[in-house]
């Protein structure tokens, strides 16, 4: 983050501590609860926001070395992540040319060929048919002819960008608005994979985004665990594009004060949490990012998962306190299944039972109503009812 930048957001924030204030989006809005609900909402946000927009599927430490490679099944087709021996990050449709068998079934590894356990047909790292046994038999192949079917793929900041569709293209920086130069600031490529684990959830997807978007529930669900070191109801908003940024407020930003400002480090004061459409929360601590990939059950607007990666910088993979610095992140995902995610699967429930038409988004709360209306939006629905309170 640039150093002004950096400025402003802890004296923006101190300022807010010392006025009882908090960020403002001016007015409440109304969510109609429908947009939880909703079987046809689903089946198209699957298919506008899953099936036909780019997806971050890791971050470049998912693919560590030369001949790495994860397979993903997140978004209802089979996904093969490699970096080839060229240090290229490639992605393909993991599906055999022969018979459509899926190729690669472990979830990670470090290979130079995949086998389809069917009949033995060979890829290497670039997707190229390299073996057909027995082809004397079977008759001539024409291996150009016959690669895996490569997705659209980019390795950009750390981040590693794949189109489910084979056909599409698509430009990591239109699609960051000014996010890109930031992102860049956090050298994620510089990351290791420290552990992932995966939630499962009986709740909209976007009741998972929804608790990442305010810091006014911080006090009450989070007071005997996050309420510790941050600050609830405090904390700053920015839009880029499609995404946006929340900085979160930490109670060491104290420690800052009478500080001269060239010793200021913004993740001492600030938890920087990115949301990026549609479905990404990217989370940078001082050890290293978290990332959260929140995907529908397909189109069934009631099932729902978390993908959660823990990353470390060498900083603190290679530090005697890696454990515990581990330890800490995968506590914020603890935090996160067992507070966060209850409180929404209970919202899903309660909308689903007819009690209430519409949900409320507070004043306090600006970066819910940035990504509810930037969803419909994007499916060509009217914005949100605002509400002048
Ligand atoms: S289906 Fe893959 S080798 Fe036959
Ligand atoms: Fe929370």
């Amino acid at each position: 983050m640039r150093r002004d930048e950096q400025i402003r957001v802890i004296e923006e924030l101190m300022q807010h501590l010392d006025d009882g204030t908090n960020v403002d989006a001016g007015c409440q809005v109304r969510n109609p609860v429908s947009s939880y609900t909703s079987a046809d909402l689903a089946t198209r946000e699957w298919k506008s926001f899953f099936q036909n927009y780019p997806q971050v599927l890791g971050l470049s430490a998912d693919l560590p070395e030369p001949e790495s490679f994860f397979t993903s099944n997140d978004l209802g087709k089979p996904i093969l992540c490699t970096r080839a021996a060229d240090g290229v990050f490639r992605a393909f449709l993991n599906v055999c040319r022969h018979r459509a068998t899926v190729v690669e079934e472990e979830p990670r590894g470090q290979k130079k060929r995949f086998q389809c356990p069917f009949h033995g047909w060979t890829y290497d790292p670039k997707g190229a048919l390299v073996g057909v046994p027995k082809e004397g038999h079977f008759g001539k192949i024409d291996r150009e002819c016959n690669s895996l079917v490569e997705l659209p793929a980019v390795e950009r900041y750390g981040l590693l960008w794949v189109s489910p569709d084979p056909g599409a293209s698509f430009d990591v920086d239109a699609l960051l608005g000014d996010l890109g130069p930031e992102l860049a600031s956090w050298k994620l490529e510089r990351c290791q994979r420290h552990a992932d684990t995966r939630f499962d959830h009986a709740m909209n997807w976007k009741l998972a985004i929804d608790t990442f978007g305010e810091t006014y529930h911080f006090n009450t669900l989070h007071r005997n665990t996050l309420a510790g070191s941050f600050y609830g109801n405090v904390q700053l908003y920015d839009r880029y594009a499609r995404n946006h940024r929340m900085m979160l407020c930490m109670k060491t930003i104290d420690d800052l004060r009478g500080k001269p400002q060239d010793e200021w480090n913004v993740l001492h004061a600030a938890l920087p949490v990115y949301y990026l459409f549609p479905n990404i929360q990217l989370i940078v601590g001082q050890g290293g990012p978290t990332l959260v990939r929140v995907y529908p059950g397909g189109p069934n607007p009631h099932q729902s998962f978390s993908q959660v990666g823990f990353y470390l910088y060498p900083e603190a993979f290679e530090s005697e306190f890696r454990e515990m610095i581990g330890m800490r992140m995968e506590g914020f995902g603890q935090v996160i299944r067992d507070e966060d995610y209850v409180a929404a699967a209970s919202g899903h429930r309660g909308a689903r039972s007819g009690a209430v038409e519409y949900v409320t988004f507070g004043r306090n709360e600006p970066a819910l109503h940035h990504y509810h209306n930037t969803y419909r939006d994007a499916l060509g629905l009217p914005p949100l009812e605002t509400v002048d309170q």
